[in-house]
C-alpha cells in the first residue's frame, strides 16, 4: 500500500487523525529533552509508533521510522518535500551557500547535472590511485607501538583526497587548518535546537562572530584554488574544470560565489562522512578480533602484499561487508530531514504542510524487525539473500531518491581502498577499555576522537 497520498481537499471530509507523540514543555515542546540526550530521545520516541508528532518551540516535527514511509518521502513522493529548515539556517547558508546539498528547484537540478559526470563509475576508478598513494604516504610515517587518534588521521587523509581528486589542488600544507576550521564550523549544529543556537542565528553573539571569522579563513583558501584555476585555464578534466566551463543557455557562467559554494559543499560533504565510516570501522574491528582476522585473510588472499587498485574492488567482498555493517551501526549521517510542501498522508496519519519530517538511520538501521540482534557487529549478515529480503529503506546511509548522495560510489571505493591499504600493514587494538562517547553533531562523531594502539602486521613498518 502506498502510505502517502494527497489529503482530501474538501474541508471536513473524513479527516485523518494526527500521529501520536510526546507533548513536552508547554513553551519549548520536546526541545530540552532532545538537547539533553539526542540519540536516546530519537530512540525512545519510537515507542509512540512508526510516525510520531511533536513540537520544537514553534515548529511541528514528525519522526518517521518505517522503511515504507521513508521511501515515500525520499523517493516516491520526493516532489512534495524540500530540505528541512535546519539546513536553511543562516549558519549553514553562510557555510555552504547554495551548493548541491542545500539548493532546491532549477538551480539544484542544473548543478547536479553538471557535477554528475565527475562521479561516474569510470571517472571514479581513475581516482583510486590517488587514494592509495596518499594513504601510503600517510602510513609511511606511522610507527608500530604508538598510540594514535585514528579519527584525526582519517579526517586529514580524506580531506586531502577529496581536494586532490575533485579540484586537483593540494591542501596538504593547509589540511590541518582546513580540517580544524571545518570541524569547528559544524559544531554549532551539535545542539541545533537550543535557544542559544536560535539566538546565535539572529544576533551578533561571540559564537556568531568567531564562526564568521572561521568561514572567512576557509573562503580565502577556496577562492585561491578557484583563482589559480581560472588563470591557468587548463582543463584538468576534474570537477572544478567542469563547473568552470559550464554555460547557461544565455551563455553566462558560474560566478566565483557559486563555485565557492560547491567547493565548500564538497569539502564538507565529501570528507568527514567518509572519514567517520573508516574511523568507526577501525573502532569496531579493534574490538572484534575475529572480524579483523577474516579481514586480514581476505587482504592476503586477494592482494598478496601488493597495493590495491580499483580493479580489486569486486573481490574485496568481506571488506565491503565490514564497511556496510559499520555504516549500519554508526551511520555518519544519522538522520535526514525534509519539509512538507503540501498536506499529505503518511502511514494513515495527517501531516500538515510546513511540517518538518526526520528519518533516522541511527534508529531504523538498528530496528530488530529488520536486523536480527541489531546491536551486534556482524559483517556476515550482508549476504545476497539477506539484502534481497531487506526492505529498501531499512538501510539508507546515503539517503535515497533524487537527492541521494552524489558521492556514494566515490565514498565506498575510498573506504574499501583505504581499509585495504592500511589493513595490509597495520592492525589496531583499543587504547582504552571504555567505549567511545558519541557526539551527534551534523554527523555522528566520536566525542574525543578514537585512540588506538597500532601494530605493524609483519613486525616491520613499510
Ligand atoms: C560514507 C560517506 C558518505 C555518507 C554516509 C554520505 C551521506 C549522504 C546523505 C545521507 C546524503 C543525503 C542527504 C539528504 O537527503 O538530505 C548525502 C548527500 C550528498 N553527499 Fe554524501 N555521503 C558520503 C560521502 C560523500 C562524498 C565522498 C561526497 C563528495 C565527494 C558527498 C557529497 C554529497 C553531496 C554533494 C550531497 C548532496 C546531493 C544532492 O542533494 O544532490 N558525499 N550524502
Amino acid at each position: 500500500m502506498n502510505r502517502i497520498e494527497e489529503l482530501p481537499r474538501r474541508p471536513g471530509s473524513g479527516r485523518l487523525p494526527l500521529p501520536p507523540g510526546p507533548t513536552g514543555n508547554f513553551l519549548l515542546g520536546v526541545m530540552p529533552e532532545f538537547n539533553r540526550d539526542t540519540l536516546g530521545f530519537i530512540e525512545r520516541a519510537k515507542n509512540y509508533g512508526d510516525v510520531v508528532r511533536m513540537r520544537f518551540l514553534y515548529l511541528t516535527v514528525h519522526f518517521l521510522y518505517h522503511p515504507n514511509d521513508i521511501e515515500n518521502v525520499l523517493s516516491t513522493n520526493a516532489k512534495n518535500f524540500i530540505k528541512s529548515r535546519s539546513l536553511r539556517s543562516p549558519f549553514f547558508q553562510r557555510l555552504v551557500g547554495k551548493g548541491l546539498l542545500t539548493s532546491e528547484g532549477e538551480l539544484w537540478k542544473r548543478q547536479r547535472r553538471l557535477a554528475q559526470p565527475a562521479f561516474h563509475r569510470q571517472r571514479i576508478s581513475g581516482y583510486g590511485d590517488v587514494m592509495v598513494e596518499y594513504t601510503q604516504r600517510m602510513i609511511a610515517k606511522w610507527d608500530s607501538g604508538e598510540i594514535r587518534d585514528i579519527h584525526r588521521d582519517m579526517m586529514r587523509l580524506t580531506l586531502e583526497i577529496v581536494v586532490k581528486t575533485l579540484f586537483n589542488a593540494d591542501v596538504s600544507k593547509d589540511a590541518d587548518k582546513v580540517g580544524d576550521v571545518l570541524s569547528r564550523l559544524v559544531r554549532p549544529f551539535a545542539s541545533q535546537a537550543t535557544l542559544k543556537w536560535i539566538a546565535d542565528n539572529r544576533l551578533p553573539t561571540p559564537t556568531h562572530r568567531s564562526f564568521n571569522h572561521d568561514v572567512k579563513e576557509i573562503d580565502a583558501i577556496v577562492y585561491r584554488i578557484i583563482e589559480e584555476r581560472r588563470t591557468s585555464s587548463i582543463d584538468q578534466g576534474d570537477l572544478l574544470s567542469m563547473l568552470l566551463a559550464a554555460h547557461d543557455e544565455d551563455g553566462s557562467q558560474m560566478t566565483d560565489r557559486q563555485l565557492r559554494d560547491e567547493v565548500m559543499t564538497l569539502f564538507l560533504a565529501g570528507h568527514e562522512t567518509t572519514a567517520l565510516t573508516l574511523s568507526w570501522a577501525w573502532y569496531l574491528m579493534a574490538r572484534n578480533p575475529a572480524v579483523e582476522q577474516k579481514f586480514h585473510q581476505e587482504l592476503d588472499q586477494v592482494l598478496g602484499g601488493r597495493a590495491p587498485t580499483a580493479a580489486d574492488l569486486p573481490r574485496l567482498k568481506y571488506t565491503e561487508m565490514i564497511a556496510k555493517e559499520s555504516m549500519r551501526l554508526y551511520p555518519p549521517a544519522y538522520g535526514v530531514g525534509r519539509e512538507a510542501l503540501d498536506d499529505c498522508e503518511i502511514g494513515g496519519f495527517r501531516i500538515p504542510r510546513g511540517s518538518q519530517l526526520f528519518m533516522f538511520q541511527w534508529v531504523t538501521q538498528r530496528d530488530p524487525r529488520f536486523f536480527p540482534d541489531p546491536a551486534e557487529f556482524r559483517p556476515d549478515r550482508w549476504s545476497e539473500g539477506f539484502v534481497n529480503e531487506l526492505p529498501k529503506y531499512a538501510y539508507f546511509p546515503f539517503g535515497g531518491g533524487p537527492r541521494v548522495c552524489i558521492g556514494n560510489q566515490f565514498a565506498m571505493m575510498e573506504v574499501i581502498l583505504l581499509m585495504a591499504t592500511i589493513g595490509q600493514r597495520f592492525r589496531f587494538s583499543p587504547a582504552h577499555e571504555h567505549e567511545v562517547e558519541l557526539l551527534p553533531a551534523m554527523s555522528l562523531r566520536p566525542k574525543e576522537g578514537i585512540e588506538v594502539l597500532i601494530e605493524a602486521r609483519w613486525g616491520s613498518v613499510i
